[in-house]
């Protein structure tokens, strides 16, 4: 029996978005934990009903709600049925997310605006109403269900992006403010996952793309929503006490991994010593003090994760080879040609986003 098996017992739980995918597998753990569930859709109700079905089963109480998560008012109607059905709540997931994969310079306003809505916007406002009925339980948890692609650059992910980095700040704030009502609040950021919105990536047309991603994972396979069910399962548990505001990353180690191209810039002496100098021959079309040999990568994480994404390296770009003439200069970087003043050593670390 895992930590959190049955100790659900008696609690109410709303998950956003469960009829399929990952709000699904939780809506499923909530109950197989303990837990009567809400169960939100916006669109498809006959897998919504088919999850009211399972939990029924498990002998829970469900609950299925259309409510289209981009509107305020739909919001509070859930909020209402959730007050009458319960006259309460103990646990709220933020998982339902929609939005409009393309790049920065193709996005439009009503896409931006439909994302953050439903990403971002509902959260915030769904927590207000949450927070009196957990009040009423003496407490509760909260966990939004955000991505890598908050903190890290995923093709055609810009909006979306932003509207998880939205979520995980208003993790943070929620967790300081929603504190003296004994709300613990914390959000998970999963890895890739098999779901119906993979289908929205151009980038993941091609299988190809998911075998270099699990070579890429030393757990060495993609995440399941199960997995993620069962780390909100424990996020929801009284363990998680003393855990508040944080971002828990579930993706088998994917992103440990230092992207092939990152180049590291050791140190570069200046010719005022010779016998230390040593300076690597130039790569092509890179600056000297950028030309280095890219780190080693053991055997099975020598993929690009991202293999159809254009190679872009700004930093680099910015900082074109000179033939002759003064030093280049950049933040944390200099070069050491004979009679510069530049600084003696480079201790930064050059990343760049794959
Ligand atoms: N899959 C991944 O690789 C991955 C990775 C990182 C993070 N995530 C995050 O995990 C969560 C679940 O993703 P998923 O892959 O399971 O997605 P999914 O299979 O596409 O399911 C999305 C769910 O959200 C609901 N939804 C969409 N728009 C809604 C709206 N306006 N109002 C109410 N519900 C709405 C959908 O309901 P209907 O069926 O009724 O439309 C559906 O149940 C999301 O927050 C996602 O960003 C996923």
């Amino acid at each position: 029996m895992s930590i959190t098996e049955q100790s659900l017992s008696g609690k109410t739980a709303l998950v956003t978005g469960s009829g399929r995918g990952i709000g699904r597998a939780i809506a499923l753990r909530l109950a197989r934990a303990g837990a009567d569930v809400v169960i939100n859709y916006h669109r498809n109700v006959a897998p919504a009903e088919e999850v009211a079905a399972l939990v029924r089963e498990s002998g829970r109480k469900a609950l299925v709600v259309r409510a289209n998560l981009s509107k305020t008012e739909d919001v509070d109607m859930l909020f209402d049925s959730i007050g009458s059905a319960f006259n309460g709540l103990d646990i709220f997931i933020s998982n339902a997310a929609s939005g409009f994969n393309r790049p920065a310079l193709q996005q439009k306003v009503t896409g931006w605006d439909w994302t953050m809505n439903v990403n971002a916007r509902a959260f915030l406002f769904a927590a207000q109403r949450a927070a009196p009925l957990m009040e009423k339980r003496g407490g509760g948890h909260i966990v939004a269900i955000s991505s890598p692609g908050a903190s890290r650059v995923l093709p055609d992910y810009i909006v979306v992006g932003a509207s998880k980095a939205a979520l995980e700040s208003l993790t943070r704030y929620l967790a300081v403010e929603l504190s003296p009502m004994n709300i613990v609040v914390n959000a998970i950021a999963p890895g890739l996952v098999m779901t119906d919105a993979l289908k929205h990536f151009a980038v993941l047309g091609d299988p190809q793309v998911i075998d270099r991603a699990v070579a890429n994972t030393p757990a060495g396979r993609v995440v399941t929503p199960e997995d993620v069910a069962e780390l909100v399962a424990f996020l929801c548990s009284p363990a998680v006490f003393m855990i508040r505001g944080q971002v828990i990353t579930i993706d088998g180690g994917f992103t440990l991994i230092a992207p092939r191209w990152s180049l590291r810039l050791r140190s570069a002496r200046l010719p005022s010593h010779p016998g230390r100098v040593k300076r690597p021959p130039a790569r092509q079309g890179l600056p000297s003090c950028l030309a280095l040999p890219l780190p080693h990568l053991s055997r099975g994480f020598r993929s690009r994760p991202y293999p159809d994404l254009p190679l872009q390296i700004p930093a680099l770009r910015c900082l074109p080879e000179q033939p002759a003439g003064p030093a280049l200069h950049h933040p944390g970087c200099s070069s050491a040609r004979p009679g510069s003043q530049a600084p003696r050593q480079i201790h930064s670390t050059v990343r760049i986003a794959m």
